[in-house]
């Protein structure tokens, strides 16, 4: 098994998600802790490298996120950034203040060529800033090896002690050698292999499983998403017959897509997974019923999720373990992993409720971000139709309405985003946007159709482009693209007179509108 690690600290930037993801795009593993956690538990995980990352905080505020000094003299090599660059110094000594100018954007950074974190970077090379505090004053035993116009100390090192900072964000795309300076660090300075490697993962994880199973049952939650997919046929080639996979409609999928799903992972699909369907939409449009809250309609289904299974384990028997899609982001944007606020709860993802009777819980991919679980699904030969799916929340359309969910509404949701995906597939847009729906506002308004007044529902339409899921943009789509699916909405769907077209970015915005 792969051992070699980097420890990423969380001090609640936002972009300490895409830190993780350089790092192991450099084919090393990393995991993400906060700041809080024990000196002696990251001692005890003897990382090859740490990385400090970025933060809303002054260091030098009270109360602000800390770390204690001890963590740079264990002999582990520490990469400090923008805000881990600057507590770097204020820790060992230096001085940290408000800057006198701001920096933001890309900025250009002179880099001194003779420290390891910059061998092969050009001189003058284009940075990603966002700070307002900056050092003014670097600890002692630190020499500067990078500079901006108005940043005197935008990189420092103390070689000896193996202590790198820089102000600027290497892991934003808009720095433009940022990944050969995370590159530089992982193996000139900590010395890594690079043995993070997915087809290594797949092999390695089939086999782990293998061996925990035994000879137990296996139950998977099968949404015929990617997640769930591509743990689902993990699953099935660690353990075969020992696996029963439940998909349940919970009549919040989209148009027809229960009966898709049913076609690639059923009886008469190409994979051996015992499939189930259960079709539960009833219940679930019962005890959603009222609920407009989104945290409580995110909880409702999420629980009856987990009776479902928990009614379709007792049927076939005593089962041992359940398998779930969890990913990365998951985990950590459910407050479990690192710094960041619980922005919304993934039903998917933490304890599971004390009436659930399985022995333990398996979430292969639990530790892989999107891409990776991508990898991994091309790897173990699912189809690339499948692979590059787009994502669907597990609350489904759910949180696709605003306000009460109604099986009517779930109708007219379903139809509004069938018809937009079709008009993006004919414009031949599929494959370039990232995601792309419709949703149902709660707003009703007045229109005219025919010569009657109607009083009705706006769809709103979102397409964003995102790479890592944690910001998005907003997607261009043509007007005339626009125009089409506005028209045909307004035509085709009953109970819908109006049209908007969602130009938020996230953040603030999320993707989904719950
Ligand atoms: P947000 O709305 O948080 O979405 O910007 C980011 C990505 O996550 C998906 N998403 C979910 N996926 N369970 C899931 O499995 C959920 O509860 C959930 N909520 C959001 C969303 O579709 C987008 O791709």
């Amino acid at each position: 098994m792969n051992r070699e690690k980097i420890l990423v600290i969380d001090f609640g930037g936002q972009y300490n998600q895409l830190v993780a993801r350089r790092v192991r795009e450099c084919s090393v593993y990393c995991e993400i802790y906060s700041y809080k956690t024990d000196l002696e538990k990251i001692k005890a995980m003897a990382p090859q490298g740490i990385i400090l990352t970025g933060g809303p905080d002054s260091c030098y505020a009270e109360g602000a996120a800390s770390c204690s000094r001890e963590l740079f003299d264990m002999g582990i090599p520490v990469l400090g950034l923008c805000y881990g660059a600057q507590l770097m110094m204020h820790v060992l000594g230096g001085r940290v203040t408000k800057a006198p100018v701001r920096e933001y954007g890309k900025i250009e950074v002179d880099v001194d060529r003779s420290s390891r974190l910059f061998g092969n970077v050009s001189e003058k090379t284009v940075c990603w800033m966002s700070h307002n505090d900056y050092i003014e004053k670097t600890a002692p035993g630190f020499r500067v090896i990078g500079r901006t116009a108005d940043c005197p100390a935008a990189a420092a090192e103390w070689e000896e002690k193996q202590l790198y900072a820089v102000q600027f964000h290497p892991e934003v795309l808009h720095t433009q050698e940022g990944t050969k300076i995370i590159h530089n660090f992982l193996y000139e300075i900590c010395r890594c292999q690079g043995t993070w490697k997915m087809d290594a993962f797949a092999e390695n994880s089939i086999e782990a499983i293998r061996e925990k199973v035994g000879s137990g049952k296996v139950l998977c939650a099968l949404s015929g998403g990617v997640d769930s997919s591509v743990a689902a046929v993990m699953l099935s080639k660690a353990v075969g017959e020992q696996l029963t996979c439940v998909f349940v409609d919970h009549g919040l999928l989209r148009k027809d897509e229960g009966d898709q799903v049913e076609e690639v992972f059923g009886p008469n699909g190409p994979y051996n997974l015992n499939f189930i369907r259960v079709n539960a939409q009833e219940r679930f449009y019962e005890r959603l019923k009222g609920v407009e809250e989104p945290e409580q309609k995110r909880k409702i289904i999420g629980e009856e999720f987990i009776r479902v299974f928990e009614e379709e384990a007792k049927k076939i028997g005593a089962v041992d373990f359940l398998v779930q899609g969890t990913i990365y982001p998951d985990v950590v944007e459910s407050g479990l992993g690192g710094e960041s606020a619980v922005i919304k709860s993934h039903h998917n993802v933490g304890g599971l409720p004390d009436y659930v009777d399985f022995k333990e819980i398996i979430e292969p991919l639990r530790n892989l971000f999107k891409d990776e679980v991508r990898r991994v699904g091309l790897e173990l030969g699912i189809p690339e139709k499948l692979v590059y799916r787009q994502p669907f929340p597990g609350p489904g359309l759910g949180i696709r309405i605003i306000g009460e969910v109604t099986p009517e509404k779930v109708m007219m949701v379903q139809e509004a985003d069938a018809i937009y995906r079709e008009e993006i597939a004919r414009a031949g847009l599929d494959r370039k946007i990232g995601q792309y729906f419709a949703a149902l506002t709660n707003m009703r308004s007045v229109g005219v159709m025919g010569d009657e007044r109607t009083y009705d529902y706006a769809v709103a339409l979102r397409a964003v482009n995102t790479i890592d899921f944690m910001t998005a943009e907003t997607a261009e789509i043509p007007w005339d693209v626009l125009g089409k699916v506005a028209s045909r909405i307004v035509n085709e769907v009953r109970n819908v007179n109006r049209v908007f077209y969602d130009i938020s970015q996230k953040p603030p915005a999320t993707i989904e509108f719950e």
